[in-house]
């Protein structure tokens, strides 16, 4: 949620900046701003809306060797100009680009005169208490004591990026829970919300840690702890290029990244088998969880979730272990009974989801074993968790996760393995079995003939999906995709559970989007098909049995698999019939109303 850059280099930090927010847009889309130092003046420009509108805005004579930029996400006050950030402090000596939310900005702005405040946002007091602190001009170490004292006045997540007027080859920094990197460049440093933004000018990046500011200028990087204690830190070479956050010829990147389903699906796979990865899990500990008390708990958030639904299922149906699932918002608040006896697995593409932090940190404190699934190295929860399983899906840039959740599931299915091995269960797959069908599915394309689909799909008001077993989680899914950038709104039941108040909601005019996957649920999905064909309702059904086409108005036929690997080969249809219903209605699928990729704000 919102994206921020700070540049200082020998360049011209105008387009270096809007460059970088360009590709940090994925995290908020509704204003952004930019404030540059000329002459020893901080020059503030915003826009509302997308960041062209900024870019026609700012006045390309400004010329400046140093600057803050930020593209927002609303939290606090609505998506305008003035609420825009950079936010300056009194008498504009301060400006302030910030990520996270301050939870405790009521009480903090009483102590200044309401008339100080030109915005709602929780921001803005940051600047002002900044500037009112700041008494000297010319110190930078008096502005890093005044910056460390502000933000042990703060409550709850924050990354900022600083300017001030008096240092104009300068940029401050500070860092709690929200994340925020520092990109180190020849004659250029930079901060930035994440490694994407500074990924042309360079991939020497420091991981900031919580409770840590400083600052950079275009030579010398400086990190101290808030009360000023200097702090050494690591400068890693990432493992990223350009091309991955580039569309490549793609329309959009939706489109990209379904396509790279079958790459992330292979890429995950043998780099996991080449780097032993999961080898390097501490087994004994792993069997003891499996042993003697059985005590898994999954828990994340949207995709990432659905995604431990498949894993939860096969974990109890064929490791015979018992597993919880919680969306991460609720897992952290439920005060869930955890020992050193627990494993968790948390899983997140971002690694950076604030409620699914929140839950392995809660985790962590209560002595649980944590394991994070994550498509971000180097990201807050690859940081804290006790043991990474890595994706390699590179970077997804849609709000609407599609490659990331066949990696996840890819990951998922391989620790699963190994959880099957240790508790002496056979597993109905073998790693061999996911790789030849990743092979087959890159070369696969869908006969479907979408037209029609489309067409009777795309206006309606609402849609349903329906499926049992493996086919619910796909359902669930599919139809959170749909929801997310097509504003249809759509629900997702398990088949059995129609009868038990929602068919209520199905009419002659409705569409449920069916999916049939596995064989032995044949019967009971078609019991469902029946109940809602004689309701008069259309049924599209998405299957990997030819023989069942003419128990639906259309069809969606998949190409065969196990069962137990359908959910790789359905998730791509379902993926794509969202994407095409956006572009009916003229959505952009990357960058949805209202939405942004990472959650980092509770
Ligand atoms: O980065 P994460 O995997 O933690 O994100 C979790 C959800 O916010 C994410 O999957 C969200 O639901 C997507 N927009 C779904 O397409």
């Amino acid at each position: 949620m919102c994206g921020l850059v700070g540049y200082t280099g020998d360049k011209n930090a105008t387009n270096i900046i809007l460059n970088s927010l360009k590709r940090l847009e994925y995290r908020g889309y509704d204003s952004s701003g930019i404030a540059l130092n000329i002459n020893n003046e901080i020059k503030v420009t915003k826009s509302e809306g997308h960041l062209n509108n900024l870019e026609q805005k700012i006045d390309n004579s400004l010329l400046s060797n140093a600057g803050i930029g930020h593209t927002r996400w609303a939290t606090h006050g609505t998506a305008n100009e003035t609420n825009a950030h950079p936010h300056t402090s009194t008498n504009n000596e301060v400006a302030v680009v910030h990520n996270g939310i301050i939870e405790n900005f009521n009480a903090l702005k009483s102590k200044f005169s309401p008339k100080l405040f030109k915005s709602s946002t929780d921001t803005e007091v940051v600047a002002i208490m900044l500037g009112n602190e700041i008494t000297t001009k010319s110190n930078e170490k008096h502005i890093l004591e005044c910056l460390g004292k502000v933000c042990q006045q703060l409550k709850g997540s924050f990354a900022f990026a600083i300017m001030v007027a008096h240092f104009p080859n300068k940029i401050f920094f500070a860092k709690k829970k929200s994340p925020l990197i520092i990109g180190c460049g020849e004659n250029q440093n930079f901060v930035a919300s994440d490694v994407l933004a500074v990924l042309p000018y360079t991939n020497k990046i420091v991981y900031l840690k919580d409770s840590q500011m400083g600052v950079i200028s275009s030579s010398e990087v400086k990190v101290f702890d808030f009360n000023l204690n200097q702090k050494s830190f690591i400068i890693k070479q990432v493992d990223l290029n350009l091309q991955q956050a580039m569309l490549n010829g793609y329309s959009t990147f939706m489109e990209k990244e379904i396509a790279q389903g079958s790459f992330a699906m292979i890429n995950t796979l043998t780099k996991l088998k080449k780097e032993k990865i999961l080898f390097k899990l501490p087994k004994n500990k792993i069997a003891n969880f499996c042993q003697t008390y059985p005590n898994i708990h999954i828990v994340a958030c949207g995709t990432a979730l659905h995604a431990g639904m498949v894993a939860r299922y096969l974990i109890e149906r064929d490791c015979k272990m018992q597993v919880s699932l919680d969306f991460a918002s609720e897992f952290r608040y439920k005060k869930p009974i955890l020992n050193k006896k627990s494993l968790c697995l948390f899983i997140s593409q971002s690694g950076e989801t604030a409620d699914t932090l929140a839950s392995l940190e809660m985790a962590k404190k209560q002595g649980a074993f944590c394991v994070a699934i994550t498509n971000v190295l180097g990201s807050r929860i690859s940081q804290i968790a006790d043991f990474v399983i890595p994706t390699f899906a590179g970077p997804e840039i849609a709000v609407a996760s599609t490659k990331a959740y066949v990696a996840q599931l890819t990951a998922l299915y391989a620790f699963i393995q190994l959880l099957a091995k240790i508790n002496m269960q056979k597993i109905r797959y073998t790693q061999e079995d996911i790789l030849s069908l990743a092979q087959k599915l890159e070369k696969w394309t869908t006969q479907t003939e979408w037209q029609p689909i489309i067409q009777s799909l795309a206006s309606q008001q609402s849609l349903f999906f329906v499926g049992r077993g493996l086919d619910y989680f796909l359902a669930l899914e599919g139809a959170l995709k749909l929801k997310e950038i097509s504003y249809i709104h759509c629900e997702a039941f398990a088949g059995g559970e129609l009868k038990h108040g929602s068919l209520a909601l199905i009419t002659k005019n409705s569409y449920v989007i069916v999916i049939l996957t596995q064989k032995d649920l044949i019967d009971k999905t078609l019991n469902a098909v029946y109940e809602i064909k004689s309701r008069g309702a259309k049924i599209v059904l998405v299957t990997q049995f030819e023989n069942l086409k003419n128990q639906a108005d259309f069809v969606i036929l998949l190409k065969k698999a196990k069962d137990v690997l359908m959910p790789f080969v359905a998730i791509k249809p379902l993926q794509e019939l969202a994407l095409l219903c956006a572009k009916q209605k003229n959505v952009n699928p990357d960058k949805p109303r209202n939405l942004a990729k990472s959650v980092t704000v509770e």
